[in-house]
């Protein structure tokens, strides 16, 4: 681990817990009579165990910019120096906790929701958890960045449509061409842009090696690691 920075994020709230900003808004509670249980180890406990503050790194962009690849080597150099960290990509959580949802608009919105929530309480458990999704709604991402309050940082990973499609990494975008995919992100359906994101990448001027470079030393100065 390296240096040691006192002041750690310690003040925040625990989301498991009724009173705090990053539950989901209490009219849209169905559930009637229950009472949130509150955890008996504290945040501070787990930052001295882990060295470091947990939050979401949250990656937006269009499909071929990069997302994943950055997402899984970020992983990959922050788990080596010692961070808990973990990946939630959009391939891969729509094969199980969004398995039900398609593309639409509407899915798209429980989508960025549920993923939102997860990475919360990925937060709350110390992790840095690096979320992959288009995510091409700007309203969406501003609720993920409600429920994870002050933790969570947009990263625009920015390509233009053109770079992304003659990418085709998935070969998506020629059968969005020939009108094989409805609502086809950047085709058919929309991307909003983040407009002050905290931070950019634009894998059409970095390669993986340095936008990666770039990210690691993005995550040292705002995630503090301490030695004990
Ligand atoms: S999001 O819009 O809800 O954030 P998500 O990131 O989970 O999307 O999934 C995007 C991935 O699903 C893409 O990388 C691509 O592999 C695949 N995909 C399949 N159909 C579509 C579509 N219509 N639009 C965009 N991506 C699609």
């Amino acid at each position: 681990m390296s240096t040691v920075l006192p002041t750690l994020p310690l003040g925040r709230k625990n989301p498991l817990i009724g009173d705090s900003s990053s539950m989901t808004d209490q009219d849209s509670i169905k559930s009637s009579n229950i009472t949130a249980v509150e955890s008996r180890v504290t945040l501070q406990d787990r930052i001295k165990r882990s060295g470091h503050s947990g939050g979401v790194l949250w990656f937006t962009g269009l499909s071929g910019s990069g997302k994943s690849t950055l997402a899984t080597e970020l992983e990959r150099r922050l788990f080596n120096i010692g961070y808990n960290v973990y990946v939630l990509d959009g391939d891969n959580v729509r094969h199980g906790l969004s398995s039900n949802l398609g593309f639409s608009p509407e899915d798209r919105t429980e989508n960025i929701r549920r993923i939102g929530e997860v990475a919360s309480l990925f937060t709350s458990a110390g992790f840095i958890v690096i979320t992959a999704f288009i995510s091409p709604y700007r309203e969406d991402r501003e609720r993920a960045r409600a429920a994870a309050s002050e933790d969570f940082h947009e990263v625009h990973v920015k390509a233009d449509l053109s770079l992304c499609e003659s990418r085709d990494p998935k070969g998506l975008y020629e059968k969005a061409r020939r009108g094989e995919i409805p609502d086809f992100t950047g085709i058919s359906a929309p991307y909003e842009a983040p407009q002050s994101p905290e931070f950019t990448i634009d894998t059409g001027k970095l390669d993986v090696e340095k936008s990666v470079t770039a990210l690691a030393e993005y995550v040292a100065a705002n995630f503090i690691q301490q030695q004990d």
